[in-house]
């Protein structure tokens, strides 16, 4: 077995495959089929898919499913969710059944900003800084004017630019902090672009500026956007009298809403609790993110960061009664786009922008948040009333028979029979030992 190897990225997909399969699987022909099976016959589709990233083998599938019945600001929508765990697409769609009697769910941009920043150490006079980088900024500003020119026709472009000193921090660590507007795009292309374009000009200004230079001139360290947005918030909500909510599993009204609060409040004040409930949120979010081709490693790391803006990881959403109505309400930071990146390049993703009606950017991080939010009032409904197993464990019940080998008869007999009978991968090897045909 070989476990290195010079020029990897050369070779041709075959070598590549033949390499990685004879070195690393002890049956290398099977390993073969198996990426051979999951390649798309369309060779423009195969290709494009290739050329996503590098040293592409093959495709790896994830489920496609969907959430009908969603009803956004008196607007109806299917929700195209790419996940692999069962039960989110599952609580989605009754989630959505249940708020579509009852008014829907209401949501709302609250603000749009993206930020990047220009990171370096100084050594010098923050007052000679200072006056630099206000002497500067509009010629700087001008000299980006070729990569901001396409994106301000949009209304969009570079809002600001401030010199933020971080020398409390750490010792002579400055930034120049700029805030974005990127329309419809993700940006973050336009936004690094900016910077490391604007990060030039500024080396070109230092060396014209005798103050700076005696200090030693301005190293800078890296210029990079920011995943942090907590100025690009979008906030999901639904409401009805806890009179509406009817009964959940024997459990009155009143009580299953005053068990939601408590739900909340534990989460809001545990971080163990807090991590699982957003997990809960964060369920519904990446999944519409994945099918919209956005990242959703920036999405995840943005709002774990702004889930502890206080200092103190908690919950993100909220529920409360106040005389007498139910409300839960969930505020995210969300940066995402509709045009740019993969949208108009992965098939997929395109059916799906499509299936949501087309939205804009602003239109998606509204369906987001209420994709997060109606997960986690699945979530909590069950955990308050029956546990989530019950349901966790019927959805999985096909996961459990797959993994035993079980065959299309036993499959039915068993989904029949578990309709009435509490699932358990115990229960499942049982059922399939004692099975007779
Ligand atoms: C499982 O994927 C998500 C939950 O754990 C969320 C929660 O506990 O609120 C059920």
């Amino acid at each position: 077995m070989k476990h290195s190897i010079e020029g990897f990225s050369k070779l041709t997909k075959a070598e590549k495959v033949d390499w990685i399969t004879k070195n690393h699987f002890t049956h290398p022909e099977e390993a073969k089929t198996l990426l051979a099976s999951y390649w798309n016959k369309n060779v423009e589709l195969q290709k494009r898919h290739d050329e996503f990233i590098e040293n592409t083998l093959t495709n790896f599938y994830l489920p496609l499913g969907v959430a009908p019945n969603f009803i956004i600001n008196g607007k109806g929508y299917t929700l195209p969710l790419v996940i692999e765990e069962s039960s989110v697409v599952a609580a989605a769609g009754n989630a959505a059944k249940f708020w579509s009697q009852r008014g829907g769910f209401t949501a709302k941009v609250l603000s749009t900003e993206k930020v990047g920043q220009i990171h370096f150490f100084y050594k010098g006079s923050v007052a000679s800084l200072s006056a630099f980088v206000s002497t500067h900024t509009a010629q700087w500003l001008e000299s980006v004017r070729e990569i901001t020119g396409k994106m301000e026709s949009r209304g969009g472009g570079i809002q600001s630019l401030t010199l933020v000193d971080k020398t409390v921090d750490l010792p002579h660590y400055f930034q120049l902090h700029l805030t974005f507007s990127t329309v419809d795009a993700m940006g973050a292309n336009f936004i690094n672009s900016c910077l490391e374009h604007i990060a030039k000009s500024v080396e070109r200004s230092v060396t014209n500026e005798p103050a700076i230079l005696q200090a030693g001139g301005i190293e800078i360290v890296l210029c990079i956007l920011s995943n942090y947005v907590p100025d690009c918030l979008v906030h999901a909500q639904v409401s009805c009298s806890v009179e509406d909510l009817g009964k959940h599993d024997q459990m009155e009204a009143i009580a299953f809403a005053e068990k939601m609060v408590q739900a909340v409040a534990i989460a809001k004040v545990e971080p163990y609790r807090a991590v699982t409930h957003n997990k809960g949120i964060m369920n519904g979010v990446d999944a519409i993110v994945i099918a919209t081709g956005n990242d959703f490693r920036a999405i995840e790391a943005g709002v774990h960061a702004f889930a502890s803006r206080s200092g103190h990881y908690t919950s993100l959403s909220e529920a409360t009664i106040n005389n007498g109505q139910f409300t839960m309400e969930l505020t995210l930071p969300l940066a995402v786009g509709t045009v740019g990146g993969l949208t108009s390049l992965h098939p997929m993703v395109k059916w799906s922008l499509e299936l949501l009606g087309n939205p804009n950017a602003e239109e998606l991080m509204k369906i987001i948040a209420v994709a997060g939010l109606a997960q986690n009032f699945a979530a909590l409904r069950s955990l308050v009333t029956s546990g989530i197993q019950k349901g966790h464990m019927k959805m999985h019940l096909l996961n459990i028979l797959n993994q035993f080998g079980a065959s299309e008869q036993q499959k039915e007999s068993a989904l029949y029979y578990f309709k009435t009978n509490t699932v358990s991968v115990q229960a499942v090897r049982l059922f399939l030992e004692n099975y007779t045909a």
